[in-house]
């Protein structure tokens, strides 16, 4: 090794030992004939002190360089508290630099460099220097080791599987790659290990896990990238408990051994209806209390016309009620969330010495009384229950956020999601989670019944997913592993048998031979490890993450591909397919 210690190693047991150090350069002070150098590596940061022999090499070091500094460890005289190593600092003797830095593209330890994404990414290398990025690779680093570790201590084996395969028309768009062998053929980046993970328990693998990378061509966001990382989980001979006891038992070692909290087990659970009844939102925040409000009966003959035909048509009134007295700036600000939904606004009546609101004038004298009861703001929206639902949820979570309420941290199963909805592209019905979920026990038999549209949107599938503070953390489910049960959920989603095969007929086929019960589930790794550290953006718990815009700005990515590689797939630079 160049060095013998690292700069976060030397402590007062280390006085007068002669020692190398190798690392960056941080602040330089100059006071009279010395000088002042931070040194820096991964493990911390040491004083170097200086003196005149070496005046030609400070006064012209660049911050950020690499240098080994050689010397011997003395008590320092000012204690410096703040750094592990702040009793020391070590006296040169030789001072070579190893590589010189050019003046650096931003001030890396400046309290603005946070709001600087673009700049950070660009100069990944650089940002991922401070601290703050090395703790967050560390932390990863950990959550994957005891990730794998808890897992095989409960048999589960790591396999590793394709990352490119058949192009799936289901889920999420893929990320397709051109076959040079197949001139005209393509693979896709497999958007996750699903079908995969159920042949190996076909195989007889009946615990499986994967820390694994999955693709999926969809705008990003805060919590989304192209390239994710999964925990992704699949057990034979289990029933939805013991998927849901094992992913309690996992996230529980990662928030005791990473953060030492304490997880209250088992965790919360509540059914896809209540959520969405409730909390307006199938990852629902419930770490504050905004409950939606069922006022359908109040305003069905309230003497408001507009409600009592929506409420005559099937339609719901669904209210928030908060203690505080909103402005009417406020609730225009909240208003514009339900607007992006398609309603024309927010129906609204405050209480406090008397009445006033919106609607207030077209209400009965009885009605009024209900809103007398308690003093603040409500706020009502009328129209479809799943629209009404969606868009107070929506004014829900902005609520919690304005009034600072969304504190603490709160896990919830979501159960009991619908099979099937109808897709807002196509209009037609597609799988909630995804075709080889299982409907609920209790309601196999009624598929195989001609059931119309809306009794088939009310089947209940044996899916969960689990939730953290409005997150969508981890989502799985109990498979179909009947022939006839498969046929029949394809055929409800007009995937004819020739189609079925020509799909998902490696599943098929091999489900022909023998196939266990089974079910799992797959984490969001990235996502967990956000709320974990509590940070802004899914990009700062990834090394090399793409950019809000969805570019890498390292490599100026995507970029275009060179000709001859291009013609070798025989396509043109445009991306038509010549063949
Ligand atoms: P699902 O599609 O719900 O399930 O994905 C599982 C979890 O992966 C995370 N996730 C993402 N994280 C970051 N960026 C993305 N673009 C992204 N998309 C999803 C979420 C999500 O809960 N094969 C099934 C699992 C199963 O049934 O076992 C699946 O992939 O946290």
């Amino acid at each position: 090794m160049l060095r013998t210690h690292t700069c976060g190693e030397l402590r007062k047991t280390n006085v007068s030992k002669k020692v190398v150090l190798t690392g960056w350069v941080g602040h330089i002070r100059v006071f009279g004939r010395k000088a002042f150098i931070d040194i820096r590596d991964r493990y911390g940061i040491t004083q170097l002190v200086l003196d005149e022999k070496f005046k030609d090499i400070y006064t012209n070091l660049p911050k950020e360089s690499v240098i080994v500094a050689s010397g011997k460890v003395t008590n320092r005289k000012e204690v410096n508290n703040k750094i592990e190593t702040g009793e020391i600092e070590v006296m040169v003797d030789t001072l070579v630099i190893s590589s010189k830095a050019s003046p650096l593209p931003f001030e890396m330890f400046s309290p603005e460099i946070e709001s600087l994404e673009e700049t950070r990414l660009k100069y990944r290398y650089l940002d991922l220097r401070r601290p703050k990025m090395l703790r967050m690779l560390e932390f990863r680093f950990k959550a994957e080791m005891i990730i794998r570790n808890y897992l095989s201590l409960k048999n589960f084996i790591e396999v590793e599987t394709p990352y490119i395969g058949r192009p799936t028309p289901e889920g999420s768009r893929d990320f397709l790659v051109p076959s040079r062998t197949f001139p005209g053929k393509f693979w896709a980046l497999l958007q996750s290990p699903q079908q995969y993970k159920q042949l190996l328990m076909v195989a007889g693998i009946d615990r499986y896990f994967q820390i694994t990378r999955c693709y999926r061509d969809e705008d990003l966001r805060k919590d989304r990238q192209y390239e994710f990382t999964q925990i992704d989980m699949e057990m034979s001979f289990v029933d939805e408990s013991d998927v849901i006891k094992i992913s309690e038992g996992l996230i529980s070692i990662l928030y005791s051994q990473l953060l030492g909290i304490k997880l209250k087990k088992p965790f919360k659970r509540m059914t896809w209806e209540e959520a969405m009844n409730k909390y307006g939102s199938d990852k629902p925040d419930i770490r504050f209390n905004i409950p939606l409000l069922d006022f359908t009966n109040s305003f069905e003959n309230s003497g408001l016309r507009i409600f009592e035909n929506e409420i005559k048509k099937g339609g719901v009134v669904k209210t928030i009620f908060i203690p505080e007295l909103l402005k009417r700036s406020e609730i225009r600000e909240l208003e514009s969330v339900v607007k992006r939904r398609s309603f024309p606004g927010l129906a609204w009546i405050k209480s406090s010495e008397e009445l006033s609101g919106s609607i207030l004038s077209a209400v009965s004298d009885s009605l009024k009384k209900k809103f007398v009861k308690n003093k603040g703001t409500y706020l009502m929206l009328c129209g479809e229950w799943n629209k009404v639902c969606i868009a107070l949820g929506e004014v829900r979570l902005k609520l919690g956020e304005k009034l600072d309420l969304r504190k603490g941290r709160e896990f919830v199963w979501i159960t009991d999601f619908p099979m099937f909805e109808i897709s807002e592209q196509d209009k037609k019905i597609t799988a909630v989670h995804h075709p080889f979920t299982s409907p609920s026990k209790e309601t196999v038999q009624k598929l195989f019944t001609d059931l119309s549209e809306g009794e088939l949107l009310k089947i209940p599938a044996r899916a969960y997913d689990l939730v953290l503070n409005g997150s969508e953390i981890g989502g799985g489910s109990i498979r179909i592993t009947e022939k006839t049960l498969q046929e029949k959920v394809f055929e409800i989603l007009g995937i004819n048998k020739d189609e079925a095969h020509e799909k998902f007929g490696m599943l098929l086929n091999a489900f022909e031979y023998g196939v266990p019960p089974h079910g799992g589930i797959a984490f969001g790794l990235d996502r967990l490890l956000q709320i974990m550290l509590d940070v802004d953006s899914i990009r700062d718990v990834i090394a090399f993450p793409k950019s809000k815009s969805g570019r890498a700005l390292m490599e100026d990515a995507p970029n275009n591909a060179d000709k001859k590689t291009l013609s070798e797939l025989e396509f043109t630079q445009k991306g038509d397919c010549g063949v």
